[in-house]
């Protein structure tokens, strides 16, 4: 038994009543469930870094305008399935203003959420071509996109990206695509959970491959605009949200509101679809849609079937958020990088107290601070990390959940961690440190 910040008897008894075979195996609400318990026993609050919720007040102007659409009487008009005239127009001026992409107001959908933006894009793009059924999961990855594809019943593959970062990502995406039953491409950037960014060059390349081999590009920008080593805060200038679209026009971006606007309770988001492919036509989507043509499959065949398009208010809110980024009025960057600044001192703490940060460089460059970051300790698996870590009021998830073959890992996320905490972080620390030292 030791001296551990959370009292070692309290803990170990929690863990038991739990009945996990092993703490880190858990799922991510598993492990919230853990930590409420133990810290209701104990009356001592956690470092949390398990769950990737927005720990930011939500943007004002989002709520202003969804109680006025609400008020005006929104509530009881069904939503176009395409969405509302003011959205598509923000969001392609969005895509416009801080990605330098030119896209048409038609091609910007409304989402619940990029969860759902991510689901009907499988259900088009796994199903253009009837030869190419199968998904290609560049990892590590956001484990419900996965669930995603079993649900419906897709074939997907992966790998990790760890060991394919520039030159190398070529080589290693042209073996799962010479085989021919790759139909779409799928990755997050800036990525969750490791937060690497890719590289112009590595978009690049997988920007070609992607018209070479004639599959569709699904780019997460859950995070968009959140390199903080970059200002992409000014619209109409660069520089840009780094994309795959300047690459490819096999493109579809999925545009959350969730974190670059802590809107995640709404459930909004928007697919932005190139010109190009909105308007191509695949005969082998007859076997599922009215129409051949990408686009109308998507929006009357796929985001109606699953919901009749997004809540009405949302998308007000969304339009009204789009729209003051757009005319420069809400930097949404700026209240942003706190998260940055947060990752910054905390993974200084953790390196200063023995820990290796895990994922740490884009090529060449020092990977950027934000929303994530990924540890690791000498001599302990990513699962005896993570109970260990219990003891000491840290909690975190395993990497191995997330397609990464670093199963040493976990991944640290920042959003719920306040400043006031990091003396505690800082204290628990060196006591894990002092408790497990390194040979
Ligand atoms: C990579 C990634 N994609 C999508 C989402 C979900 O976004 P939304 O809340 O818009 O459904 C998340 C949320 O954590 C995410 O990390």
């Amino acid at each position: 038994m030791k001296d551990t910040p959370i009292p070692f008897d309290i803990v170990k008894q929690k863990i038991e009543a739990s009945k996990f075979s092993k703490v880190g195996r858990a799922t991510i609400r598993e492990i919230v469930q853990l930590v409420n318990e133990i810290e209701v026993a104990t009356n001592i609050k956690f470092v949390r870094m398990e769950m990737g919720v927005p720990g930011l007040e939500p943007s004002k102007l989002g709520i202003e305008a969804e109680v006025e659409a609400l008020r005006k009487g929104v509530a009881r008009i069904y939503p176009m399935v395409d969405g509302l005239p003011e959205l598509k127009k923000e969001m392609a001026r969005f895509v416009k203003n801080f990605m330098n992409i030119d896209v048409a107001e038609k091609c910007c959908i409304p989402t619940v959420g990029s969860m759902q933006g991510g689901m009907a894009a499988f259900l088009l793009t796994n199903r253009c071509q009837k030869e190419k059924d199968t998904i290609l999961f560049i990892d590590p990855g956001f484990p419900v996109q996965k669930q995603q594809v079993r649900v419906l019943g897709m074939k997907s593959e992966s790998f990790d990206v760890y060991n394919y970062r520039g030159e190398k990502l070529k080589d290693k995406l042209e073996s799962y695509l010479s085989k021919g039953n790759i139909s779409t491409i799928i990755y997050s950037n800036p990525n969750n959970p490791s937060w690497i960014c890719f590289t112009e060059k590595e978009l690049q390349i997988i920007g070609q491959l992607a018209t070479q081999y004639d599959v569709v590009v699904i780019e997460d920008l859950a995070y968009f605009a959140m390199d903080f080593r970059k200002d992409l805060s000014k619209p109409g200038e660069p520089p840009y949200q780094v994309s795959v679209a300047n690459y490819t026009d096999n493109w579809l971006l999925l545009i959350s509101s969730s974190k670059i606007f802590s809107y995640a309770g709404q459930r909004i988001g928007a697919m932005v679809i190139s010109n190009r492919l909105f308007e191509r036509k695949y005969p082998d989507l007859k076997r599922f849609f009215a129409s051949d043509e990408f686009g109308r499959a998507l929006i009357y065949g796929a985001v109606y079937a699953l919901s009749s398009g997004t809540s009405h208010s949302a998308q007000y809110a969304l339009a009204a958020m789009l729209k003051a980024a757009n005319d420069g009025k809400f930097n949404f960057v700026e209240v942003l990088k706190e998260y940055g600044e947060r990752a910054r001192v905390m993974k200084k703490l953790f390196t200063e107290n023995g820990f290796k940060i895990v994922y740490d460089m884009d090529e060449d460059k020092p990977l950027a601070d934000g929303f994530y970051f990924t540890i690791s300790y000498p001599e302990l698996s990513g699962e005896d990390l993570i109970e260990e870590l219990i003891y000491y009021g840290i909690s975190a998830i395993s990497l191995s959940i997330t397609g990464s073959d670093r199963s040493e890992g976990l991944r640290a996320c920042v959003s719920h961690v306040q400043r006031e905490q990091f003396a505690d972080l800082e204290y628990r620390l060196k006591k894990f440190k002092e408790h497990h030292p390194v040979k």
